[in-house]
């Protein structure tokens, strides 16, 4: 792959192996399940409805675990990649942890939200949150008791489509990083990206549900594969 003249816009999609060796979970290698619960009974508006306490308690503690966690060789290099970068360049990350901004990313978009934020159902409003929400506490602005983890349950509307599908409209090349490529409408971005134009590139551990549509597929550890990737095309 070349390096910087060849390309002006770049897209990277980031999911959950690029946080594994941070240690944090990813979301289907380890089976999927949290105490007997399949991760998708607790990550629904229904399931909310249903049972809010397992649910706070449930992102209450990977709140808490995210917040022990370091930016990983992977976050730094995209950090690297986002400062040095004179052209369009956008990360957005599958991810509800915080480790690419702490690594010094700044061209970033949360599509599933993020763990250190609680959203007040009532007035509308994002907080930033690093305690726990099983206390039921309220809101800073209206008072009401209605706070839930500020993140995008299956069901539910990702964030910030329109700017994602316009920076993807422009892209030239498309980079997917530890996702296994599971879920919609992120696993979409590489067809929208072929169909556009743009070279496309896989970094991850194995191949990727939708691997085939990829030019190139690059496997291995991201804390590897992924600052191998940015030197090249910052040499
Ligand atoms: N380096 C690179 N890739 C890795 C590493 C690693 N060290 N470890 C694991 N992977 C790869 C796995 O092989 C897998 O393909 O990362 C991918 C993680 O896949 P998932 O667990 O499915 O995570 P992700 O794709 O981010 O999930 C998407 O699903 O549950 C929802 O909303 C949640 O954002 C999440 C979405």
């Amino acid at each position: 792959m070349a390096a910087m003249g060849q390309y002006r816009n770049i897209v990277i999609l980031t999911g959950a192996g690029i946080s594994a060796e941070s240690g944090i979970d990813t979301f289907r290698s380890a089976g999927g399940w949290w105490e007997n619960h399949r991760v998708e009974d607790v990550a629904t508006p229904e399931a909310f409805a249903r049972d809010p306490r397992l649910v706070q308690r449930f992102y209450d503690m990977r709140r808490a675990a995210i917040q022990e966690k370091l930016p990983n060789p992977a976050h730094e290099a995209l950090a690297r990649l986002d400062a040095a970068w004179t052209s369009k360049l956008l990360i957005v990350t599958q991810n509800v942890d915080d480790l690419h901004e702490r690594a010094g990313a700044r061209r970033l978009i949360h599509m599933h939200g993020e763990h250190l934020k609680a959203w007040c159902t009532l007035c509308d409003i994002r907080h930033p949150w690093r305690g726990p929400l099983l206390d039921n506490l309220p809101c800073p602005v209206c008072g009401g008791h209605a706070l839930r983890p500020d993140v995008v349950w299956f069901g539910e509307m990702p964030y910030r489509m329109g700017e994602i599908y316009a920076a993807l409209g422009k892209a030239d090349l498309f980079v997917s990083i530890g996702t296994s490529g599971a879920v919609y409408p992120a696993a979409g971005f590489v067809q929208n990206a072929v169909e556009l134009g743009a070279r496309t590139l896989e970094l991850n551990l194995e191949r990727s549900q939708g691997s085939r549509l990829f030019h190139e597929s690059r496997l291995g550890p991201a804390s590897v594969i992924v600052p191998q990737w940015v030197d090249e095309l910052l040499a």
